[in-house]
């Protein structure tokens, strides 16, 4: 017998069952507290509630621990790949060369898109955010690929997760081409998946694109950086829209429409367009007292986070690689001394420390981007591209699980009783 919670509820003692993770934090199981209580839970923000089960990702943030599958996050960017990162998420363990060199090659034939797909790009303006893009191409592809969207069919949802993360990039890479009136360039199957990538975004027709393998190797480690963080907004909005039943492609672009918001994954085109606005360290002290001023909604972007109490491991990664993506193109920018200043003087203001504000995945990762040549627009879209594979993950673990009931939050309601309807004249 397992240790039980007692809650009491106008007096009624209620006792639900504890739940134990493998780590983590045990949760109250109260699925039966309404049934026997008629009192609903309050969380608005879920920061006391676990919305599901889950074996993929684990976070400790006071610790600014990540793991997936149990693997930290540092091990899997220092010594992994992003194909083997989306392999271990989807299946659970690490490939072996077989298996992985097969993955590769199913993903590689998948990348291409559907030619009709062209034309659909064609009606968005011009200057249309490619997350705008996004959400609509990639909801679109349930068109496209109505022959992988049966849910209950295992080899369908195996098909449909290949698809998805081999066509982002090709997608990604079309929006930012678009948007800037060049014309598509197709994937190259004999290419990594970052290398292609890079190849589709910034080559052009006319001439051969050379992949700088520094440049291929940072872009990849962003992508393992992104690819999964638990129950975040964007990945919980997948969820939430899967367990009516809707279709993988049309649940990625309700994750992608939830990933834009600048508080999610919006944050590091926020965070690289503050520290421009910043611009030079002196200006630093009059920023930090705008973000501890109550009455300024301004914030610092790329600081803070719901989970971590602590440095993100993410961020420390991310620093590290401006630094070689800096050396390989041989260039640098004046941002990034500001950046660390910035993280400098911040960390040392009891305001920050008091409230754990620390540097997120977002604070560093624009200036990599920048360096590389992506413009702040398409930097969300990255998130989104490599995020992919994590929304996919969760989604299909989701579907897997035989118990699985669609999601339906409850309310505490502050409306208006009944009342009787007043005839138009008599208002
Ligand atoms: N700058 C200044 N103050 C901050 C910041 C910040 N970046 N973040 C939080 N605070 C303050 C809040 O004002 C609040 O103060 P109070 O307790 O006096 O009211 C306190 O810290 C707690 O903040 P909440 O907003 O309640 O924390 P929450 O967990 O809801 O929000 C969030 C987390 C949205 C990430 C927040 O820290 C934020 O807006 N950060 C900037 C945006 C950002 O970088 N987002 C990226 C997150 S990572 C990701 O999505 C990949």
């Amino acid at each position: 017998m397992g240790d039980i919670a007692k809650i009491n509820v106008g007096g009624q003692d209620v006792e639900s069952p504890v739940l134990k993770g493998t780590i983590g934090p045990d949760v109250i199981d109260i699925r039966k507290l309404y049934g026997q209580t008629g009192a609903f839970t309050y969380d608005p923000g879920f920061t006391s509630t676990a919305s599901c089960e889950s074996a993929l990702t684990y976070i400790d943030g006071d610790e600014g621990v990540l793991l997936h599958r149990g693997y930290p996050i540092g091990q899997l960017a220092e010594s992994s790949s992003f194909m083997e990162v989306c392999y271990l998420l989807l299946n659970g363990e690490l490939p072996s060369k077989t298996e992985l060199d097969g993955f590769n090659h199913t993903i590689s034939r998948h990348t291409m898109v559907h030619e009709q797909l062209s034309s659909f790009f064609k009606g968005f303006r011009r200057d249309a955010h490619p997350m705008a893009v996004m959400v609509g191409v990639m909801g679109a592809l349930s068109a496209f690929y109505p022959d992988s969207t049966d849910i209950a069919d295992p080899e369908q949802r195996k098909i449909s997760a290949h698809r998805l993360i081999a066509k982002v990039p090709t997608i990604a890479a079309m929006a930012y081409k678009y948007s800037i009136g060049q014309p598509f360039v197709y994937p190259k199957n004999n290419l990594s998946y970052a290398g292609n990538f890079l190849r589709m975004t910034f080559g052009v027709p006319a001439e051969e694109y050379e992949v700088i393998p520094a440049v291929e190797k940072a872009m990849d480690r962003i992508f393992i950086l992104h690819a999964d963080h638990e129950q975040n907004a964007s990945t919980s909005t997948v969820r939430l829209a899967g367990s009516s039943g809707a279709n993988p492609f049309a649940c990625i672009a309700a994750g992608i429409a939830c990933l834009w918001g600048p508080a999610h994954g919006g944050a590091n085109e926020a965070a690289l367009n503050m520290l421009r606005e910043i611009g030079t360290p002196d200006k630093i002290q009059h920023y930090i007292d705008r973000a501890k001023d109550k009455n300024d909604p301004f914030r610092l972007m790329g600081f803070g986070h719901r989970v971590y109490k602590n440095y993100d491991p993410r961020a420390t990664v991310m620093q590290k690689t401006v630094r070689e993506v800096f050396a390989a193109l041989n260039v640098s920018d004046p941002i990034f001394e500001t950046a660390m200043r910035l993280e400098e003087i911040a960390l040392s203001d009891p305001y920050f420390a008091e409230k754990k504000l620390f540097p997120n995945v977002d604070f560093y990762s624009g200036i990599i981007l920048s360096a590389i040549g992506f413009p702040t627009e398409m930097f969300t879209v990255l998130f989104a591209l490599a995020r992919t594979v994590g929304w996919v993950a969760q989604w299909n673990e989701m579907i897997s699980d035989p118990g699985q009931r669609i999601g339906r939050p409850r309310q505490l309601y502050t409306g208006p009783t009944q009342r009787d309807y007043v005839p138009l004249d008599k208002r």
